[in-house]
């Protein structure tokens, strides 16, 4: 049975992650690189990244980057420090199969009990977007900016808190503190709950979704800009989002999470603690979610001729599905918990693509 030991150590708490991680076994062969690909403007060694979330701090981002991840995501920062939620964050969910809209609305199980392979893992993620310090984090995205091999470019997400400014300025100023950092982009998470209208989060809302990204482009000038958006299943809702975003923005990445309610055994919240009883819900079970979006952006773009990169995210477990991804004619693919299982996973899709 292979070893399915992840990096990221879920029986530890957030805090013992981010000090001691990643957990990586086996040695880190170097890569001869081929050829370059254009990825917003930069010169790239591939196309395949890590979304925002597993990579912590500049010690996972060397790691990851040596591993062949050229496109890498430094974990959601904010405006001021927030504390993680409480051990456990990530738990395996019980899903056979895929999910699918009519699930929606219906509790997930979780379980200890880990899949026997990397392509069944799903889990549900439940962190609260903690961050440090922005004087700690600006420190630390420097130095990750100086561990990337050549043809890599870091990139930096970036999330507003409701409540310390109008949120556009919290988001732009965020912004503004990572791209003096040295981001090379600037990711903004427009999963965030909507304090305009108290309902859903903020990449279903075209007005406030692009008062946003506006701010944060007016803020980063030429710094390419990347909305990380979430599930979406009303085509016309979409179809808006990306009408209202697309003059501010270089890139559109998703999906987030799906949104679950998850309990264990006995029906009660698998989670402990206040507001934690949704939880996003990431890996195995939400690729054809994720792909039916990422389908839908790619077709919607060539139709309206946008001028964006598409980032697909979202499920993807093996080579194959990174394969199928490209095949839906994304410019890049990313995977979080499938990376966090599989390390070796950009190494093996070089590998077998003939570019090791
Ligand atoms: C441990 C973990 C932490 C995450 N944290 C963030 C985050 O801080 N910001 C964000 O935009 N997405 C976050 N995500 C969501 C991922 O970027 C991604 O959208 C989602 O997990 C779906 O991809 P996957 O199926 O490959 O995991 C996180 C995911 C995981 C697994």
């Amino acid at each position: 049975m292979p070893d399915l030991t992840p990096a990221y150590d879920i029986h530890r708490s957030y805090e013992d992650n981010y000090k001691e991680g990643p957990f990586i076994k086996g040695e880190i062969l170097p890569r001869t690189l081929i050829r370059k690909r254009k990825f917003l403007g930069f010169e790239v060694n591939s196309l395949l990244g890590i979304p925002a979330g597993p990579l912590l701090n500049s010690r996972w981002i060397r790691a990851y980057a040596a591993l062949g991840f050229d496109l890498p995501v430094y974990k959601t920062v904010r405006t001021r420090a927030m504390p993680s939620h409480p051990n456990p964050n990530c738990m395996f969910l019980k899903v056979t199969g895929q999910i699918k809209e009519d699930d929606f609305g219906r509790p997930l199980v979780a379980t200890d009990d880990s899949p026997s392979r990397v392509d069944e893992i799903s889990i549900t993620n439940s962190f609260g977007m903690p961050s440090r310090d922005p004087k700690i984090w600006q420190e630390d995205i420097e130095k990750a900016r100086g561990v990337l091999g050549e043809g890599q470019i870091l990139i930096v997400s970036v999330v507003g808190t409701p409540g310390e400014r109008d949120l556009a300025d919290d988001y732009a100023k965020g912004a503004a503190f990572a791209k003096e950092a040295g981001a090379h982009v600037i990711e903004i998470n427009l999963s965030c709950p909507n304090v305009v209208t108290k309902e859903g989060s903020v990449f279903t809302d075209s007005l406030v979704s692009s008062a946003i990204s506006k701010s944060v482009k007016l803020a980063i000038g030429e710094t390419p800009l990347i909305i990380k958006i979430g599930y979406i299943a009303d085509l016309q809702c979409l179809a808006d989002m990306l009408a209202a975003n697309a003059p501010h923005v270089n890139g559109v990445s998703g999906i987030n999470t799906l949104p679950f309610a998850v309990i264990g055994q006995n029906g009660a919240p698998a989670l402990p603690g206040e507001g934690r009883r949704i939880a996003g819900v990431c890996g195995a079970a939400i690729r054809q979610c994720a792909m039916a979006q990422a389908a839908r952006v790619v077709a919607l773009a060539r139709k309206e001729k946008y001028d964006f990169s598409v980032i697909g995210v979202g499920g993807v477990m093996t080579t194959q599905h990174i394969q199928d991804y490209f095949n839906l004619g994304v410019d890049a693919v990313m995977s979080a918990t499938g990376a966090m299982w599989d390390p070796w996973l950009a190494y093996k899709y070089w590998k077998e693509t003939n570019l090791l």
